[in-house]
């Protein structure tokens, strides 16, 4: 049922690198997202794929993670993701934000169907990687997705007091409070 993979399909931030994942599987991450809906139909999403394995623990480096875990530095290279996918749009026109989340919550989808796990990331360092991947005059970086088989268990609960702050119980669950549908949900009269 898709409500069973919506649910699956959560930030992972630990991952096993024994199981990489493939560039065929990243393609077929990237088949789900071309197909998404865009802003005029113009497609204007490109994405980079970076599986080298020292690319890769460079850019777990560098990102950052889960800010509300204020005592956890992201993951070492024994749980890092194997690959990242790097949304570009071109750097003359931009893209809709909303073409993004549509792709990276598609990809995130399509991850969990497969047993694969990722992360969005907007914390990154924007300029540094522009460089690296020479991407000046070409292309703008929108978001980073993290890729791997995941190693943690993440749980949804409901949210209390309006707390939004994610955290690891002493199971080292990695649990994340979601607001009831009762308080989302509105009609007219709510108003
Ligand atoms: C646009 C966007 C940017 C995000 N950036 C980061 C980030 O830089 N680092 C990070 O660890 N998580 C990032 N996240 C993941 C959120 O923290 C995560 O979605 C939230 O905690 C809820 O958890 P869930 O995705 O499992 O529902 C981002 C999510 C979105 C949608």
């Amino acid at each position: 049922m898709l409500l069973d993979l919506v649910k699956k399909a959560r930030s992972y931030r630990r991952y096993d690198p024994k199981k990489p994942v493939s560039t065929d599987t990243l393609k077929e991450l990237v088949e789900a997202a071309r197909l998404t809906p865009s802003a005029g139909n113009l497609q204007r999403l490109r994405y980079l794929a970076v599986t080298e394995k020292s690319d890769v623990l460079a850019l777990t480096k560098e990102v950052k993670w889960a800010g509300y875990l204020s005592d956890w530095d992201g993951p070492t290279d024994d749980e890092a993701p194997t690959a990242y996918l790097i949304l570009l749009s071109p750097e003359s026109t931009g893209v809709s934000q909303i073409d993004v989340g549509i792709a990276a919550e598609t990809i995130l989808l399509a991850a969990a169907e497969k047993g694969i796990g990722g992360c969005m990331i907007l914390n990154f360092p924007r300029e540094e990687l522009t460089e690296r991947y020479d991407l000046a005059g070409k292309y703008k970086i929108e978001l980073m997705i993290s890729i791997g088989v995941p190693a943690e268990k993440v749980e949804l609960e409901e949210m209390k007091d309006g707390n939004v702050r994610y955290y690891r119980d002493r199971s080292d669950v990695h649990r994340v409070p979601k607001r009831p549908l009762r308080e989302v949900f509105l009609t007219p009269k709510d108003l």
